[in-house]
C-alpha cells in the first residue's frame, strides 16, 4: 500500500496475448506467489505487472483450509482475464477481508452478496459464472485491484478496521497474514 502501481486501471490483455509464453509465465508467477504467501487471491499489479490478470481459489475441492480464511468456502482454483462484474442486485453484505499489499490487517468490507462475472481464461475462452459469498467477495476484492482500489477505500465502519491480532486475539491461525 502507497506504491502508486496499486493505485492504477490496469490495462486488458490483447487478444494476440492470449496462450503466449508470457501469459503463462505471469500466471504462473502469480500462482506462486499466492500459494507461497496463503492468499485467497492475488492480481497482477500487486507484483507490478499493469494488466487485467487475476487469480483466486484453492486446487481442489478437497484442499485444506485456508490458513488466512480458515472459515471460508472452497474457491475453484481460476485465473481471470480482463473480467467485468454485475451485481445481481442490490443487496450488500459485510466480511472480514485482508490483503497482501495491506500486510497485518483486516477489516469488513461492504461487498454485494450476489454477482454475475464474465473474463477470458488463459486460452481466451469465456467464463461466466454467477456467484455469492466468500467466492462473489474474492472477485470484488481481486477486481478492485484491476481499478486500482484497496478495500480499506471501501470500509465504513472504522470500528472494525485494524490490526489482525488485535481484532482476533484468540485466533491463532489469522495471526500470521
Ligand atoms: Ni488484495
Amino acid at each position: 500500500m502507497g506504491d502508486p502501481r496499486l493505485l492504477r486501471v490496469a490495462q486488458p490483455v490483447a487478444a494476440s496475448a492470449f496462450d503466449s509464453d508470457a501469459l503463462h509465465l505471469l500466471v504462473h508467477d502469480l500462482l506462486d506467489t499466492m500459494h507461497a504467501a496463503e492468499g485467497a487471491g492475488l492480481a497482477a499489479p500487486q507484483i507490478g505487472v499493469d494488466l487485467q490478470v487475476v487469480v483466486f481459489g484453492t486446487d481442489a475441492p478437497d484442499a485444506p483450509p485456508n490458513p488466512r480464511y480458515p472459515d471460508a468456502p472452497a474457491v475453484p482454483l481460476t485465473v481471470l482475464i480482463n473480467p467485468t462484474i454485475t451485481p445481481l442486485d442490490d443487496a450488500q453484505e459485510e466480511g472480514w477481508e485482508g490483503c497482501l499489499s495491506v500486510p497485518g490487517l483486516r477489516a469488513s468490507v461492504p461487498r454485494f452478496a450476489r454477482i454475475r462475472y464474465t473474463a477470458a481464461d488463459l486460452y481466451g475462452d469465456p467464463i461466466v459464472r454467477s456467484v455469492s459469498g466468500f467466492h462473489a467477495r474474492v472477485v470484488q476484492h481481486e477486481v478492485d485491484h484491476l481499478l486500482g482500489k484497496l478495500y480499506p477505500t471501501r470500509v465504513r465502519d472504522f470500528s472494525r478496521f485494524g490490526f489482525t491480532e488485535a481484532l482476533f486475539p484468540q485466533r491463532d491461525a489469522v495471526k500470521s497474514v
